[in-house]
């Protein structure tokens, strides 16, 4: 049986490889592709979903979803990591794949409405559309069958000391999410800094020979260029593509149930993800957060998800 998914996404190198990993996947159906404003505007993470669609050769939909948070002022995006596109790095032919009709959080809703409770939903970017979802329609949240997300940390932030970036965006949408009652699973940066794109990863992913491997390719020598510039890693961290992955293979995740608090009042930790890994507050966890990854199980992963494209 498929799992059925929607992808709410930044595109974003990361994010991208996550499309790639569940475009052309016989376990995964793909429902859609939702996009949100995050690591670059909206227009231009749009236009970078779409970009992979077509040069994948990816018969999904795409839809435009929030172009700012719910509540905060300033827009923060992420150029310094990926460029002035958004996906600077491959050169893609003219784009002729369209957007479809109609706003992402509507095709959610609607999409949630006529299921029978069996989506999934895998935001790899700032949360405002599932919020907004949410917010719009509460009648489609016990219609969500999990939530499988990349966002926070219960260790080190990235954007701030104290917050990750996804969740730093847009913490009052985290904070609907995280309190909605639904199962969520976090991928923080606590696993996804654990799987770091070295060079010899990009080399055996070049070897596969197809277009997925060379988008692969030119997408994670980018990545890595900017990653080492801001982080000194040798490696970018492959955060995105964890989400995918742990759907396709729950065994390569090791996860525990914590309670997850949304700092969302203090200036300097605002966008904190305070998980409550000894449970000193006593809280019902309202997360399954991942606390390591396999990280040859998760290459194995990628590798197959890219030679699906042969
Ligand atoms: O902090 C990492 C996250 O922020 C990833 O999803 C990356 O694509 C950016 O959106
Ligand atoms: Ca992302």
């Amino acid at each position: 049986m498929k799992r059925k998914i929607i992808l709410d996404c930044d595109p974003g190198h990361d994010d991208a490889i996550a499309i790639m990993l569940a475009g052309k996947n016989p376990a995964i159906d793909l429902l859609g592709i939702t996009i949100v404003a995050g690591n670059q505007t909206l227009n231009k993470t749009v236009n970078n979903a779409l970009n992979v669609c077509q040069y994948l050769d990816l018969d999904i939909p795409v839809y435009r979803g929030c172009d700012r948070p719910m509540v905060k002022e300033k827009q923060v995006i992420s150029s310094e990591i990926h460029g002035e596109t958004g996906l600077d790095g491959p050169v893609f032919e003219p784009l002729e794949r369209e957007e479809e009709e109609g706003h992402a959080v509507e095709f959610i809703i609607k999409t949630l409405r006529e299921s029978e409770g069996d989506i999934t939903l895998v935001p790899t970017g700032p949360l405002t559309n599932i919020a907004m979802a949410m917010r719009l329609a509460p009648d489609i949240v016990p219609k969500i069958q999990e939530i499988v997300l990349m966002g926070g940390c219960y260790q080190l932030g990235n954007v701030t000391p104290a917050a990750e970036f996804n969740i730093f965006v847009d913490a009052e949408a985290a904070h609907v999410v995280f309190t909605s009652g639904r199962p969520v699973t976090m991928v923080g940066l606590d696993v996804t800094r654990k799987v770091l794109c070295y060079l010899e990863v990009i080399e055996r992913m070049a070897a596969i020979d197809n277009r997925a491997s060379s988008l692969f390719c030119d997408l994670m020598l980018f990545f890595n260029k900017t990653q080492k510039e801001v982080f000194g890693w040798d490696g970018g961290p492959l955060h995105d593509p964890v989400t995918i992955a742990s759907i396709l293979n729950p065994e390569v995740l090791v996860t525990r149930p914590m309670y997850t608090e949304i700092d969302i009042r203090s200036v300097q930790s605002y966008g904190r993800t305070n998980c409550d890994y000894f449970n000193v507050t006593g809280k019902e966890p309202n997360s399954n957060v991942a606390i390591d990854i396999n990280v040859d199980l998760f290459w194995e992963i990628i590798e197959k998800g890219i030679r699906n494209y042969n």
